[in-house]
């Protein structure tokens, strides 16, 4: 993903397809500083599914083999590449047993206006040919949701957050960022920039949260701020995120003191474990099942084919971020990095 040095991230909107927030897409950090709705031991959060049914499978049996009080969330976009009608209805009824958010997809799918495009709220830095691509996977999913009325209807009904207690640990689950549901502030690229890092601060503070747990933005990002709060982004649950590698990313968050079985990183903050694990599931199927909606010279073969097949440009250290001491003298030094890639 090209990205311009010049930061802007549409936060109105324009009219422009899959550029812009539609103002339903926003709420207010202080909504999120409600009483919790759910409460757990262990929190998995799995964000940008993106129709993978192996990636479903895996994330499925990995929150089995969980013990004591778990809970797993499913925050938005758990549908994308699965517009055969098959794919669609199996993924949605599975994901629809469990907790789950509206993300910008599901959003778009619920309703029946198109002038949001994807609804993804894209940035600059993503090109005008990614965006025009997403719209039209988004196009594609349209057509093939139309026939699932009763699903379209209860997508509808998800919230578009949520508020979790994991032991004694506040944290408020998105799909996009503090303000909106397609929002960029929790991106790896905005938290590059310091006036970022202070703005999420204070999104801490309005939501009294001590974690926020995202998604939407398709790479990782794990974020200490001053005060022990973290911020943690899972990236693609449904798709590689990191260089060479083949394998999703979901986020496990844990007051029960037992590590995951394998973790890519973690923070230890406010008496909880927050960890990216690594979701292997199976490549090959998946990718058979994607080249059999999206061949090549399709919208989404151009744009993620070789990123299901390759990897990204990312790098697990580049997702690993702390930021300490007071903002505006920012200093970055290593989390614990458990599986260097
Ligand atoms: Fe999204």
């Amino acid at each position: 993903m090209a990205r311009d040095s010049q930061f802007t991230i549409h936060d109105s909107w324009s009219g422009r397809p899959g550029r812009s927030c539609p103002l339903s897409y926003r709420y207010a950090p202080v909504s999120l500083a409600r009483e919790p709705e759910l409460i757990a031991d262990t929190l998995y959060v799995v964000g940008g599914l993106y129709g993978n049914r192996p990636a479903l499978a895996s994330v499925l049996a990995l929150a089995a083999a969980d013990t004591g009080r778990t809970a797993m969330v499913f925050n938005g976009d758990f549908n994308w590449f699965n517009v055969d009608p098959e794919g669609f209805d199996y993924v949605n009824r599975t994901v629809l047993e469990h907790v789950a958010l509206r993300g910008n997809v599901e959003t778009e799918l619920a309703g029946d206006n198109a002038e949001a495009g994807c609804g993804c709220g894209y940035p600059d830095w993503v090109s005008d040919a990614e965006v025009g691509r997403s719209n039209a996977v988004m196009e594609r999913l349209r057509d093939t949701a139309r026939a699932f009325p009763g699903l379209r209807e209860r997508l509808g009904l998800l919230p578009l957050n949520l508020v979790a207690r994991v032991g004694s640990a506040r944290v408020a689950i998105v799909h996009g960022d503090a303000e909106s549901l397609a929002g960029w502030g929790f991106s790896q690229e905005a938290l590059e920039n310091p006036d970022q890092i202070a703005k999420a601060s204070h999104w801490f503070e309005e939501a009294r949260a001590d974690i926020f747990a995202s998604s939407h933005t398709c790479l990782p990002v794990a974020c200490e701020l001053p005060g022990g709060r973290v911020l943690v982004n899972n990236g693609a649950a449904g798709m590689p995120n990191f260089r060479a590698t083949q394998h999703g990313v979901i986020t496990r968050i844990s007051a029960t003191r037992v590590p995951a079985a394998s973790s890519l990183y973690t923070i230890e903050a406010n008496g909880v474990r927050i960890e990216a694990l690594p979701l292997h599931y199976d490549a090959t199927r998946f990718e058979r099942e994607f080249l059999d909606s999206w061949p090549p010279g399709s919208a989404a073969h151009l744009s993620y084919y070789a990123r299901i097949t390759r990897g990204t440009d990312y790098g697990v250290g580049q997702a690993i971020r702390r930021h300490a001491g007071p903002i505006g003298s920012i200093r970055q030094k290593p989390l614990r990095q458990e599986n260097p890639t």
